[in-house]
């Protein structure tokens, strides 16, 4: 892929990758979410609140984005599938406030109709490498940052069928052509499940950190980036049904050993590779219990405070407000995807599992 998106530096047309799709490249997902953001809110009238709803478990980064375009969260709770309690998103965009941003969990789809004041936000998501796919709502956010799904190590998108994304508020990052080609290696590189292992058991690169910074700048990448984007895309969507398979195979050892996988996950709804496997434990304590002793086979709690907590919330406000995530907060864990683990270190994973999941037992759904 490296040689391929070298290649192809500065030449590729965007629109052949999603025809009648707008593409517009931006310095990180955060800032294409900001950008998503700041156009939906320029639309509407300067007497509306600046309010944007955000799931309550999530990224900070959602947060840091509607601050940076001078909107005040607001947050709407989950069920335990990860769709929004009581057509929360809806209800929000109708009464309470103007913009949402609706996130699919892990690369599920668990989101509400399209509506022309909801923003995709497809970070953790793979649905945009299936082949034939197009974006759904108004606009959609990707992301191409560390620990996604196809990772350049940077860099994301507003992608749009309906509507062209412009930027105004947005300069031209400054990226050299080395740095484009030491990215385009480094993609090639972490696509390998030895050094995506190790990668991603670092905690500094690790997608665990939950602590919030304020979004600095918000840029476009310059045009010659769509070349390492294309390219990368392209890489992905051949590798799509190889992680899809992965996938169901982890969801297998999940469910074979008892653990409680939300419904929206299974391979009978999605069929979509994930990011992460969720898994909700029984109890605080085990789920704590898993991923202290599975860190290394690539456990993780997740951001394991809710988004209000994070933000700084008293933790009674955020049980009795926002109950749903509060609970995944505390409950989840999840498990890594896409050929990481060898056969000696899956058996690990499924016995810490059989011993701090079992009484979430359901049955497995086939494949
Ligand atoms: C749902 C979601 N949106 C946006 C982002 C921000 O993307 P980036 O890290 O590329 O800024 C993240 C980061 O993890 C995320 O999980």
């Amino acid at each position: 892929m490296a040689f391929g998106a070298l290649k192809s530096f500065g030449i590729k047309d965007l629109s052949e990758l999603w025809p009648g799709v707008d593409v517009c490249l931006m310095s990180s997902g955060t800032s294409a979410l900001a950008c998503a953001i700041g156009q939906l809110l320029a639309e509407l009238p300067s007497e509306y609140p600046r309010r944007v709803a955000l799931p309550a478990y999530g990224c900070p980064s959602l947060v840091a984005a509607a601050l940076w375009c001078g909107a005040t969260p607001v947050y709407y709770d989950l069920a335990e599938d990860f769709s929004p309690v009581d057509d929360g998103v809806v209800r929000v965009l109708a009464d309470e406030c103007a913009v949402a941003v609706h996130v699919d969990a892990f690369g599920a789809a668990v989101g509400p109709a399209d509506h022309p004041r909801l923003i995709r936000d497809l970070a953790q998501s793979f649905a945009m490498y299936a082949p034939g796919w197009q974006p759904s709502g108004c606009l959609t956010v990707v992301s191409t940052g560390r620990a996604k799904p196809m990772s350049l190590l940077r860099g994301g998108a507003v992608l749009s069928r309906t509507t062209t994304v412009h930027p105004k508020l947005a300069a031209e990052e400054v990226v050299s052509r080395s740095e484009f080609a030491l990215r385009a290696g480094l993609y090639a590189l972490t696509q390998r499940a030895a050094v995506l292992g190790v990668v991603s058991s670092i905690p500094r690169l690790a997608p665990t950190a939950t602590g919030f910074s304020p979004l600095a700048d918000v840029r476009r990448m310059p045009p010659q980036w769509s070349g390492v984007f294309s390219a990368g895309v392209v890489a992905a969507r051949e590798q799509f049904s190889r992680w899809r398979d992965e996938t169901n195979d982890m969801l297998m050892l999940a469910m074979e050993s008892g653990a409680c996988v939300p419904q929206i996950i299974d391979p009978g709804c999605n069929q979509l590779p994930l990011w992460r496997i969720p898994v909700l434990c029984p109890s605080i304590g085990a789920a704590a219990a898993l991923a202290a002793d599975g860190w290394h086979l690539g456990v993780s709690r997740l951001y394991g405070r809710t988004l209000p907590g994070i933000m700084g919330f008293h933790q009674d406000t955020v049980a009795r407000r926002w109950p749903g995530a509060s609970d995944i907060a505390q409950r989840l864990v999840t498990l890594p995807t896409h050929g990481r683990l060898s056969a000696r270190q899956r058996r690990q994973l499924g016995q810490l599992l059989s011993q701090w999941c079992r009484s979430g037992r359901r049955s497995a759904v086939s494949a």
